[in-house]
């Protein structure tokens, strides 16, 4: 047998990078790529990369930059380009890197192993449509191996609301939800692998809405279906719009016990006016009210967010609307942005707030965000909560997982092996983490 090629992943950005990063991993391993975790001893170098913020574009170009050496020295190697900034850029990556043998926009991860083959052949590969198909049925050609006690798993794609600051409508397309009964599929799959805990992810998660067997599923109603699913435990899932909070998933909330009691709401700011501006649709007032509802169905719900402050036009009074926000919600985590222009979205066009104005703002916000983080990350001592351990900690016997509210925790136990899930009561909280013992 040949010795297997070397393919090396480098992942930007959000979980759903992470879970494209493993079916593209999958994907090639049909065409005899094993992973390597460094780019020097790669036969195919892959970046999955991020448009969310930042000058993304521009980072991917002195990432690639920095491979021309290798290239140099190894002719044979090829490297990619996947993910937002591809699907953004598109050909534009070739001409300005003419290194780069292959761009592939998120949708199109399942051409993959034909694309390889074509840089093998000594063309360019390029693909970054929007094709009908269901690119993580056609990706499904999974090698059985064992996984971790925790798994992604896509259910929706794409966004529709177009908020006016954001990429994601252009990068990822038009929301798309995968049918039920293959997501159902891959979760026992995963489950047979050694998986317990699964993060439902979707740009729009709560918009879900794919084909069941008596019509369209909502959200809550795939979330029961995974319920029934023997050996998983957990069931997670991100990013919500408040707009798509359904009933049955607030009540779900209450009721499914696998459901865990966390949930990502991003509100993006807390100002009537900027919150039309952003074309979010719901006000700050009908998201506290939401919140409310979501409480009374779960009391102990851990709440997170997101925030962008120096948007175009945020005035200080706007900015206070959003700190009185934070304070009436307190966010056990929470995700604050300074404003950053996307070009081609609305926002882009608009008067920009002053940076320094901006850079001010954005430290006390996350000021009050990580106090409130730390003082609901205190409350946790004393309580007995439910752990999963992922990992082997620093310490010697110890081990790292995550409670049903998403705080790490350590505990020092011997007995301990990654994949249980145990009672701990909690005895210490620290800067990021809370520290327990089994009972
Ligand atoms: N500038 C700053 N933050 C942004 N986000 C999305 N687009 C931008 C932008 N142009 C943030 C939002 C979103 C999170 C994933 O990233 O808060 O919820
Ligand atoms: Fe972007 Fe989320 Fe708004 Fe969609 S709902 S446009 S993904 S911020």
């Amino acid at each position: 047998m040949s010795e297997p090629k070397k393919l090396y992943i480098k992942t930007y950005g959000c979980q759903m990078n992470v879970y494209d990063s493993e079916r593209m991993s999958e994907a090639l391993g049909g065409q005899g790529y094993v992973e390597t975790k460094s780019p020097d001893d790669a036969d195919m170098i892959l970046l999955n990369t991020c448009h969310i913020r930042e000058k993304a574009a521009e980072k991917v170009y002195s990432e690639l930059g920095r491979f021309k050496g290798l290239k140099a020295e190894k002719p044979d190697l090829k490297i990619g380009v996947a993910g937002c900034v591809a699907q953004a850029e598109g050909e534009e990556i070739m001409r300005r890197q003419p290194l780069v043998d292959l761009v592939v926009g998120p949708q199109s991860y399942h051409r993959l192993p034909e694309m390889e083959a074509k840089t093998r052949a000594g063309e360019k590969a390029l693909d970054t449509d929007f094709p009908e198909e269901d690119k993580f049925e056609k990706l499904k050609n999974r090698p059985k191996a064992k996984r971790g006690p925790t798994a992604f798993l896509t259910v929706q794609e794409g966004c529709d609301k177009f908020c006016a600051f954001c990429v994601v409508p252009y990068t990822r397309g038009a929301e798309v939800s995968r049918p039920a009964d293959r997501i159902i599929r891959e979760a026992q799959d995963l489950v047979e692998r050694g998986v317990r805990e699964i993060t439902l992810l979707g740009q729009n998660v709560n918009a879900y809405h794919g084909a069941g067997p008596n019509g369209d599923m909502t959200l809550a109603g795939l979330i029961w279906e995974l319920n029934k699913v023997d050996g998983l435990e957990r069931i997670r899932f991100t990013t919500s719009h408040p707009n798509d909070m359904g009933d049955d998933l607030i009540e779900a909330h209450g009721t499914c016990d696998k459901l865990m009691p966390y949930l990502h709401l991003p509100v993006q700011s807390g100002s009537d006016r900027i919150l039309k501006r952003m074309n979010r649709s719901h006000t700050a007032e009908s998201y506290l009210r939401l919140i409310e509802r979501i409480r009374a169905a779960r009391p102990d719900i851990l709440m997170s967010g997101d925030f962008i402050v120096g948007f175009p036009e945020e005035t200080d009074e706007d900015f206070q609307a959003t700190l009185d926000l934070v304070e009436q919600v307190r966010y056990g985590y929470a995700y604050s942005f300074k404003y950053s222009t996307r070009p081609g979205t609305p926002a882009a066009e608009r008067p920009q707030v002053d940076g320094e104005v901006a850079d001010e703002r954005l430290q006390r916000l996350q000021a009050m965000i990580t106090r409130h983080q730390r003082e609901i990350q205190d409350e946790m001592v004393g309580r007995t909560v439910n752990v999963l351990f992922e990992k082997p900690g620093r310490q010697p016997q110890q081990m790292v997982g995550k409670s049903e509210y998403l705080h790490a925790v350590h505990v020092t136990n011997p007995d301990l092996a990654i994949g249980d899930l145990r009672r701990v009561r909690i005895t210490g909280s620290g800067a990021n983490s809370l520290a327990g013992e089994v009972i």
